[in-house]
């Protein structure tokens, strides 16, 4: 148990694929006396003072009128962002738990490590019976660009430094980065897009940041680089993905995000051979540790204190 602070206070779950029983059982270990109601069962509208959802119908949380947080059960909150009639005066808040973190880096690290020794060209080796004595170069001569160097980035380049990868960042404010070089705003992009042989996409989705994984940006990578898109499906030109992928100016794409979730049983993108499809599940918000944090910040808020990783609604993440 977190706090025994959470008495009387009641919590809307709206979670996806009917996962509100885990999230229940979640916030008990956190917080025994912490009132979870069903998004089908909230009982008294106006007792309900925290919502924790994931993509909530737009204007849905209009409805209680005592909200003083509203809790994103993802690091993305461009699902909440879109809709235009959120409560006014209430504080968002994102995703950052340390689970959440941990997946990522392991997403990140298994596929710029796949790429980095060309596992793709080893596995078609394997396939035609080819004895391919394919010599890579080790980590520190292979160039890395993280986009978005926040939470997940931050913690990616982290778990990538063990392997002495030579890592570039590019945020949107200038950043101290001492493990690598770093780039920001649109000034430093074409500079990191061009030291860049493996592109990592960990960026929020925004409207300065949609369709930012498009044709002029991969032109300006070096030729047969690998793009890895663990953010959103918004990101991507999907059209100038598969045409980088035709000239040879990409060598392959790890993708885990779509514009259209599920990714439509038809989609090219199933089985192209350069293509790797993953099912939104480069990292997954863990119940029983984002229990905990959601919990620690409504022991703030009760606390006068105002909540961790707001969301700065002006920019969008
Ligand atoms: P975060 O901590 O808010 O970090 C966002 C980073 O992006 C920051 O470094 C920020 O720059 C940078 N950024 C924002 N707008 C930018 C712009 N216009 N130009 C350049 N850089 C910009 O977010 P996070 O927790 O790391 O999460 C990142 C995203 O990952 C989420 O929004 C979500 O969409 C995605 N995600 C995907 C999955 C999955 O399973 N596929 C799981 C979790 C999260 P500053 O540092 O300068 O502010
Ligand atoms: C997942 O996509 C998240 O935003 O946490």
């Amino acid at each position: 148990m977190v706090s025994s602070t959470c008495e009387l206070m009641a919590l809307i779950i709206k979670s996806d694929f009917a996962r509100d029983v885990i999230w229940r059982e979640a916030f008990q270990f956190a917080s025994p006396e912490l009132d979870c109601r069903s998004w089908q069962a909230p009982g008294d509208l106006s007792e309900i003072e925290y919502a924790f959802v994931w993509k909530p119908e737009k204007g849905s949380l209009r409805r209680f009128p005592n909200l003083k947080c509203i809790f994103s059960i993802g690091a993305g909150v461009d699902h909440l962002l879109g809709d235009v009639d959120l409560p006014e005066g209430v504080p968002v808040v994102r995703m950052v738990e340390p689970e959440l973190t941990r997946g990522m880096s392991e997403y990140v690290a298994l596929h710029v490590l796949r790429y980095h020794r060309d596992l793709p060209a080893l596995q078609q080796s394997q396939r035609a019976r080819q004895w391919n004595e394919l010599i890579t170069p080790t980590a520190p001569h292979r160039r890395v660009g993280i986009m978005g160097f926040g939470v997940l980035g931050q913690a990616a380049a982290e778990a990538l430094r063990v392997f002495g990868f030579d890592l570039a960042c590019w945020s949107r404010t200038a950043k101290d980065f001492p493990g690598g070089e770093s780039f920001h705003g649109s000034d430093g992009l074409v500079s990191f897009l061009a030291r860049t042989e493996i592109l990592v996409c960990l960026l929020p989705l925004t409207p300065e940041t949609e369709g930012i994984l498009n044709r002029d940006l991969f032109a300006s990578m070096p030729r047969g680089a690998w793009l890895i898109n663990a953010a959103r499906g918004g990101h991507q030109v999907e059209e100038d993905i598969l045409e980088a992928l035709q000239s040879g100016q990409l060598a392959g794409a790890t993708l885990d995000v779509f514009e259209t979730e599920p990714l439509p049983k038809d989609h090219v993108f199933w089985s192209h051979p350069r293509i790797t499809v993953t099912a939104h599940i480069a990292s997954v918000t863990q119940p029983r540790s984002a229990a905990v944090e959601v919990v620690a910040n409504i022991v703030r808020i009760e606390a006068g204190e105002p909540p961790l990783n707001t969301v700065d609604m002006g920019a969008g993440y």
